[in-house]
């Protein structure tokens, strides 16, 4: 039975419930986070909270937990949940007041968390590699903060699907931003190239620990700004983010990227990556 936490009180998921008048369903004025869980442990927390801390300031909504706070709710969801390896769903709203564009006084905000049990990562499947296709990035200006409000996003990602393509590679002015769920990596001559963060892109949490394996491990790599010309001339094109880690794109637009297979530098991150995990599995401190 999934037990999930809300407003202070673990409860099985089918009793939990919301009012309609929830700004997060009226409005989409809320934020969230979604956390890897490793042998019943959250993967990279302080990263997690410092996000979530970024994005509740950004929305201009009060934290309703400190770190520690927050680490003994997740900590008890993962533990009142089945599976060593799970995947957190963590949703903070304005809360519940009479339907009206500005702030509400004195509203404690809905939280809410949930855990799923984490599939483990099919080794088979990921390195198939994915299609993607580039697509005009039509959200709005504050893409670093991670809201609820997902319309351009799931309409861009459904877009892709219908396309064929299991993510939208997303631009703005001439220049990739991210993917409608995921951060975009690209390898050019042994390079690897990623956005740099700012207001267009959200700081992946994932994304932050690629450029981390590979200044440990001398992989070449930089922060720069990504036109389509470079990604669509790129030797090999990734994906990533927590629950799906790094996927490689095979194809975009229809047009194999190298050969069409899984590159060698992703073979090698993603050795890196699994390492490091393992390396948490087995209890190392976390990084
Ligand atoms: N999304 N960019 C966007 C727009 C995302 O939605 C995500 C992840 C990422 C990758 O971030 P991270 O490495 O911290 O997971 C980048 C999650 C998984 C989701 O919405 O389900």
């Amino acid at each position: 039975m999934t037990i999930v936490y809300l407003n202070g009180a673990f409860l099985p998921l089918k009793k939990a419930t919301v009012s309609p008048l929830d700004r997060g369903f009226m409005f989409g004025d809320g934020v969230y986070e979604v956390i890897p869980v490793y042998r019943r442990r959250p993967f990279r927390l302080p990263e997690h909270i410092d996000r979530l801390e970024h994005s509740l300031r950004g929305i201009r909504l009060a934290s309703p937990l400190s770190y520690d706070g927050w680490q003994s709710v997740l900590d008890e969801l993962v533990l009142r949940n089945a599976g060593d390896d799970q995947s957190i769903y963590l949703q903070i709203t304005r809360g519940v007041a009479a339907r009206d564009h500005s702030f509400p006084v004195d509203c404690p905000p809905t939280v809410f968390a949930m855990s799923t049990p984490l599939p483990e990562a099919k080794p088979a499947s990921s390195s198939a590699g994915v299609g993607a296709i580039t697509l005009e990035d039509i959200r709005w200006q504050h893409c670093d903060l991670k809201t609820i409000a997902l319309l351009p996003n799931i309409l861009l990602r459904q877009q892709a699907i219908e396309a064929g393509a299991a993510e939208a590679i997303l631009v703005r002015d001439g220049q990739v931003t991210e993917g409608a769920a995921s951060n975009v990596f690209c390898v050019v001559s042994g390079m690897l190239i990623t956005p740099p963060k700012g207001p267009r892109l959200l700081p992946g949490i994932t994304r932050d620990l690629i450029v981390e394996l590979a200044a440990a491990h001398e992989v070449a790599c930089r922060e720069q700004v990504l036109t389509t010309e470079t990604l669509a001339a790129a030797d090999e094109i990734w994906l990533t983010s927590s629950t799906k880690e790094i996927v490689p794109v095979i194809r975009l637009n229809g047009t194999p990227i190298g050969d069409g297979t899984p590159g060698p530098v992703w073979s090698r991150m993603n050795r890196l990556y699994q390492d490091f995990k393992r390396q948490v599995h087995a209890g190392a401190p976390l990084p």
